[in-house]
């Protein structure tokens, strides 16, 4: 099989379901994951999935992709509207970069608005629930068979 998907979470994520479901779902993590696994045997790919609360976990994960990744699906959670070490790392990263909010962030908080990793990203997807995940997976098959 080709180079894995690389499908990460940032912080907060593990309590998917959990926390403000009313912006959120009701769907857990562990839902999320398992949706894409078998979205991504259905269109071929191999994925990592994982989440952290950490952010030089989540940039360690970003260079463990380079060479072993073919692309990097990305919800970088609250590190979005902070984290220049993650857009840093992304850059290093040469295959497609996909961002995924949950959330429509752009109907929320101001300070939700700005994305340090979108100056990265090929493409944004955000406001569509847990399905954007999938909807990413969906654009990433494209975007590696190209
Ligand atoms: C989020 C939006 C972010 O603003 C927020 O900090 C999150 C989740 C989303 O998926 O909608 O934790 O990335």
């Amino acid at each position: 099989m080709s180079k894995p998907i690389y499908i990460l979470n940032g912080p907060n994520l593990n309590l998917l379901g959990l926390r403000q479901p009313e912006i959120y779902g009701r769907e857990t993590l562990d839902d999320v994951a398992a949706a894409c696994a078998a979205l991504a045997k259905a269109l071929g790919l191999a994925i990592r999935f994982h989440q952290s609360n950490h952010e030089g976990q989540l940039v360690d994960w970003v260079h463990e992709a380079r060479g072993q990744g073919a692309g990097i699906i990305i919800n970088p959670a609250a590190y979005t509207h902070t984290s220049v070490a993650i857009l840093d790392a992304l850059q290093a990263f040469d295959g497609p970069v996909l961002e995924v909010h949950i959330s429509n962030v752009h109907k929320r908080e101001v300070f939700r608005h700005h994305s340090y990793v979108s100056l990265r990203a090929d493409g944004v997807i955000a406001g569509f629930g847990t399905e954007g995940y999938l909807l990413a997976l969906r654009r990433m098959k494209s975007l590696i068979t190209a």
